[in-house]
């Protein structure tokens, strides 16, 4: 029996940055679900044992350790896998080089494949739901991974001002927001691609010892209840102030840990001049997050775009490695697929 899903990538606005026991976040986190990067994923399930991967048709057994890794995590909960044979085909929507993390939307694409067979099994998942129970086995793959299951804005992590949010797995943003925040463009610029020199699961680990771990994981939590009232009122210019000091605390607090390191580049930083500038005489709401890598992701309300895209095609496609950019949008959530598509 196959099973087969697209899952998308998602941005983080106020970010996740050191977990504890298993996947579980030091932190409240929120994220626009992205549209067009995305993966891909078909799963054929056959009695027996041992996992097969093809990433564009070509075999990848250099990626079986992480997905053994994976699936021994998610045993417990989902113990049938055991007597299992998985033959996954995958396939993303950007270029595997392009330095755009493929976690989040490959573990949420598996995932949702692993839980939609589970249900044809008649297996009877502990979490509430189907889309729960994908979301915590998208967490056990990659933290930010658990997000990509709704579209929108998506909540990861328990706060006090959010009822519902928790550890274990994320939640659709439950409120009312401003028509401003939901066709909101992305467009990721490519500084750096291939392999990151510092892996996002060691820099979690160093936010363990952080000099600043508690006053940032209490941040977060302000940041959280400050966002709400900026998502309902549609306040633009608190909105990027507080995007923005997220992506850059990010990276601070990357710059303070022990040791230390930098993953921004220097064309990072010319293009967060430029975005600044560009503010600062325009006076249009086109603003900078970041995750953890030297990308930039350029984020304005739809009815500006063709102001933003002149700007990034004009000014800053120049700082982009091979002039390479992906122009995304906030977008639906994953979809069931009946036919995996060549
Ligand atoms: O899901 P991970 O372990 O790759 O961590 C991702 C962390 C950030 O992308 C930097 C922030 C976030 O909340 O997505």
């Amino acid at each position: 029996m196959t099973t087969s899903w697209e899952s998308p990538s998602n941005i983080a606005l106020i970010k996740y940055w050191g977990k504890r026991d298993t996947q579980l976040p030091s932190n409240p986190s929120i994220s626009f679900t992205l549209s067009k990067c995305k993966t891909t994923t078909e799963v054929h399930f056959s009695e027996g044992t041992g996992v097969n991967i093809t990433l564009d048709g070509t075999d990848k057994p250099e990626f079986i350790p992480k997905i053994e890794g994976f699936l021994e995590r998610i045993m417990h909960r989902h113990p049938w896998l055991s007597s299992y044979n998985l033959q996954i085909k995958t396939r993303n929507s950007f270029p595997h080089s392009s330095g755009i993390a493929s976690s989040a939307s490959g573990m949420s694409a598996l995932s949702l494949c692993i839980v939609e067979f589970a249900q044809k099994i008649d297996f009877k998942f502990d979490a509430l739901n189907f889309y729960q129970e994908a979301s915590i086995l998208s967490r056990l793959g990659s933290g930010s991974a658990s997000r990509s299951i709704y579209g929108g804005l998506v909540v990861w992590g328990g706060t006090p001002t959010l009822e519902n949010a928790n550890d274990e797995y994320a939640i659709e943003y439950p409120h009312i927001i401003d028509p401003i925040f939901k066709n909101y463009c992305d467009v990721v610029l490519l500084v750096e691609v291939g392999e990151k020199s510092v892996s996002s699961t060691a820099g979690h680990a160093l936010m363990d010892n952080h000099p600043f771990r508690s006053q940032r994981f209490s941040q977060a939590h302000q940041h959280l209840s400050e966002i709400q009232k900026i998502l309902k009122t549609g306040d633009i210019e608190n909105f990027i102030r507080l995007t923005e000091l997220e992506a850059l605390t990010l990276h601070g607090l990357m710059m303070s840990s022990s040791p230390s390191y930098i993953l921004m580049k220097p064309n990072t930083l010319k293009i967060i001049e430029e975005i600044r500038e560009f503010r600062r005489e325009s006076k249009l709401p086109l603003s900078f997050t970041l995750d953890a890598g030297a990308n930039v992701h350029v984020l304005f309300p739809a009815a500006m775009k063709e102001k933003g895209m002149a700007f990034i095609k004009n000014t800053l496609i120049q700082y982009c490695k091979e002039n390479r950019f992906i122009a995304d949008h906030v977008g639906s959530g994953p979809k069931r697929l009946t036919n995996f598509e060549k």
